[in-house]
């Protein structure tokens, strides 16, 4: 099988049931006739796809060079400290997981990051500690 036909399958599931799990692994081996092997190595490859379980809000921020440059780091560590998470963990309350992407196209308005796909820009830790408080809102309505 190609690699995009099974780029395609894994991601498929993955939008369908959040991530791919061992469950969902073993089945789509199984179906296709793939070693389940070989399906871990690409889903741990590519950074969209997920094997674990994933908050309500995917946080991707920046980690390319216009984003770094200006200030991107302080948004990170803020994300961390405030989140109480390292970079590719999922917060205690299941809220929110926080990953590092490579450039979303924003370069001109950095730094950036994606919430659930929708871009932010020009971040500080003041507009991104309102983003969280807003998120956090909506969690609970
Ligand atoms: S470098 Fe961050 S959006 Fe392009």
């Amino acid at each position: 099988m190609k690699d995009k036909i099974l780029l395609n399958i894994l991601q498929g599931v993955q939008d369908k049931e959040g991530y791919l799990s061992e469950k969902s692994l073993k089945e789509i081996s199984k179906k296709y006739n793939i070693p389940i092997s070989k399906l871990y190595s690409v889903a741990t490859f590519y950074t969209m796809l997920k094997t674990e379980k994933q908050g309500k809000y995917v946080i991707e921020l920046c980690g390319s060079p216009s984003c770094v440059l200006n200030k991107g780091r302080d948004i990170e560590k803020f994300l961390e400290k405030e989140l109480k998470v390292e970079i590719g963990e999922t917060s205690k309350d299941n809220l929110f997981s926080v990953y590092k992407t490579s450039c979303i196209g924003c370069c001109d308005e950095a730094p950036a990051m994606l919430i659930n796909g929708e871009p932010y820009t020009k971040l500080t830790i003041k507009r991104v500690k309102e983003i969280l408080g807003e998120l956090r809102k909506n969690a609970n309505t």
